[in-house]
């Protein structure tokens, strides 16, 4: 029954898929666990054109993520957010010794590899019939099987229903260049897919899944104090869970502030919330336990989350 739609799906695959991307013309393993990862939460551009290749140089295998220290790890992951996945990737490292399990029941046991990063592994790495099921292949499913309600596991029956397990690796590609270039969520080009009059909800594709009421995120309000002492400026190393890892400024809830200089405000979002922080310069005292003194120069070589680099162009480009 579904012999056409598959035949359909991989031609337009063929004529309109992204070969070209490099983790895309690999079977190492490594290699694509670390695409995965990256694409979990970051765009395919910035992942492409900034992330990966210099994570692989500074990696070129699984081993060396596992021989390296998390401070190393993190700081090429620098920039991209959701540091969890740099520690789950280094701890899934340390499980696996460097080797990564070849198959996708071994892999779902390491850190951070869910049900469907283990089958995209497994299905590009080493052609396991499995299908995925990321967020763009999801609303595809909905929309073919006319399905309003998120249900998870209606839609792994449904997406092992569609599977082609004669071709997994071009079927899950295909399937992700189909959510991202023509089932898109706002504005579906129904007449350009593949799955074109099989699908069930083509009359009205934005019905499915029925609309989230998403709250709005909440605010976090905060002063970020840059300290600074003989030239030297104070941060310390979070060890909470959130940015574990990551080096930043002081920061307070207080509203009063000890004298010092505005230098302007920086916006963060985060998954959860939103950031709102006034960044201060102090030369006050500051003997808070946990930081240490840094010169400039020798920032650069620390993880600074996101919100802390902001903080720090604040700083140079007010000095
Ligand atoms: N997102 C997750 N995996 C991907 C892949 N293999 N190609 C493009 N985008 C992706």
């Amino acid at each position: 029954m579904y012999k056409e739609v598959h035949k359909s799906l991989l031609d337009w695959y063929d004529k309109n898929g992204r070969h070209s991307l490099p983790w895309r013309l690999t079977n190492d393993p490594y290699k694509v666990y670390v695409s995965e990862i990256m694409l979990q939460q970051t765009q395919v551009k910035t992942v492409l054109e900034r992330f990966y290749f210099p994570f692989l140089e500074s990696f070129p295998t699984l081993a060396d993520v596992a021989s390296s220290d998390l401070d190393d790890v993190l700081k090429k992951w620098e920039g991209l957010g959701y540091y969890t996945r740099a520690k789950n990737l280094h701890q899934a490292a340390r499980q696996c010794r460097g080797l990564l399990p070849g198959n996708a029941e071994g892999l779902m046991k390491l850190s951070g590899i869910g049900r469907s990063t283990a089958h995209a592994v497994a299905a590009f790495a080493y052609g396991e019939p499995l299908p995925i099921l990321d967020a763009n292949v999801k609303r595809i499913l909905h929309r073919y099987y006319a399905l309003k309600e998120r249900n998870e596991k209606k839609l792994w029956e449904c997406a092992y229903r569609l599977f082609d397990p004669l071709h997994p690796f071009e079927y899950n590609q295909a399937m992700m260049d189909l959510g991202s270039m023509v089932c898109l969520h706002k504005d579906p080009l129904c007449d350009r897919c593949p799955l074109g009059q099989q699908c069930m909800g083509r009359n009205d594709p934005l019905a499915y899944p029925e609309v989230k009421i998403r709250t709005p995120k909440p605010v976090r309000r905060l002063n970020v104090i840059v300290y600074e002492r003989n030239g030297k400026y104070a941060l310390r190393q979070r060890i909470s869970r959130f940015l574990h890892g990551l080096w930043g400024f002081f920061e307070t809830d207080e509203a009063a502030v000890k004298p010092s200089r505005l230098l302007g405000h920086i916006t963060q979002h985060y998954s959860h919330f939103t950031l709102e922080a006034d960044v201060y310069r102090c030369d006050e005292a500051f003997d808070e336990e946990g930081f240490e003194w840094f010169a400039p120069e020798e920032i650069e070589a620390l993880s600074l989350s996101r919100a802390d680099h902001k903080a720090l162009a604040l700083l140079r480009y007010n000095s």
